[in-house]
């Protein structure tokens, strides 16, 4: 549990160098931070979302219970990723976009869905316990539903970004299998099917098959990760 939760401090430690030369104000500390930001922290949020919807479909197919807990962990760490994404996109990447703070993160359409994302979160994070929960009470489902329109925003953004290619393909090799899970009657097939142990071969040959498509993308969306969190933390990173 704590190897997973590890995982969560990941991208400030890859963007801890940067951030920290930005506030001793040394000399084109906010140009590194501009060139990483994104890179880094965007890339952390999509993965930590991806860590976070795969929850629920581990659950489904081998109906464990002792990961469920890191649901709420993933989603509150991509809140603080994100929101610290768009916070020094506002502050930083003015080499890039005109228009100053508010044209740093509303001045393009893919920046608007980035930053409906990071704004997006803060419902859901908020209501990420108990308490809330029962206040909430019937109305609490809707708010988490809210992840699904998350889910859409994040994907326009990449959409934008990318078009058919790269990083947009990982998003969507990610997603497919994530989403085919939570269809209702493929989760409630498996359900039954895991608990009256029945349609094996089947259940195993699909669960391949879903974690292979799984992992092509999850795998280059790590690469990616690694290349560009490594950069930043020597504080070279990428001016392209
Ligand atoms: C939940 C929120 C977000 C997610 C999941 C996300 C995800 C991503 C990912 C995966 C990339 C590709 C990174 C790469 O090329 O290595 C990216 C790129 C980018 N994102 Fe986001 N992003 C989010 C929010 C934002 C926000 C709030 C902004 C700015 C206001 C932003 C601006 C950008 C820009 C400018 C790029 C292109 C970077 C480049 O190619 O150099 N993103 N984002």
């Amino acid at each position: 549990m704590w190897f997973f939760r590890g995982l969560l401090l990941v991208p400030f430690g890859f963007m801890a160098p940067e951030i920290i030369s930005l506030v001793l104000g040394r000399p084109g500390s906010v140009a590194n931070v501009s060139a990483s930001t994104a890179d880094v922290l965007g890339t952390s949020s999509l993965l930590l979302f991806v860590m976070m919807l795969t929850v629920t479909p581990v659950h489904t197919v081998t109906g464990w219970r002792w990961h469920l807990i890191l649901r709420r962990d993933y989603g509150v760490a991509m809140f603080f990723t994100a929101g610290t994404d768009l916070t020094l996109a506002a502050l930083t990447t003015g080499d890039t976009f005109s228009g100053g703070p508010l044209g740093r993160i509303a001045g393009h359409i893919f920046l608007v869905f980035g930053t409906l994302s990071v704004f997006l979160l803060l419902p859901l994070t908020l209501t990420a316990n108990r308490p809330a929960m029962h206040w909430l009470g019937g109305h609490w489902k809707s708010i988490q539903r809210l992840t699904y329109v998350l889910w859409v925003t994040i994907l326009i953004h990449l959409g934008f970004l990318f078009g058919l290619s790269s990083i947009f393909l990982d998003a969507l090799a990610v997603s497919a299998p994530l989403a085919l899970l939570r269809v209702p009657l493929v989760r409630r097939w498996w359900h039954s099917a895991r608990k009256t142990r029945s349609h094996r071969l089947l259940r195993v040959g699909a669960a391949l098959a879903l974690f292979g498509l799984f992992s092509i993308g999850y795998s280059q969306l790590v690469h990616e990760l690694a290349t560009k969190g490594t950069a930043a933390f020597v504080q070279q990173p990428p001016r392209d």
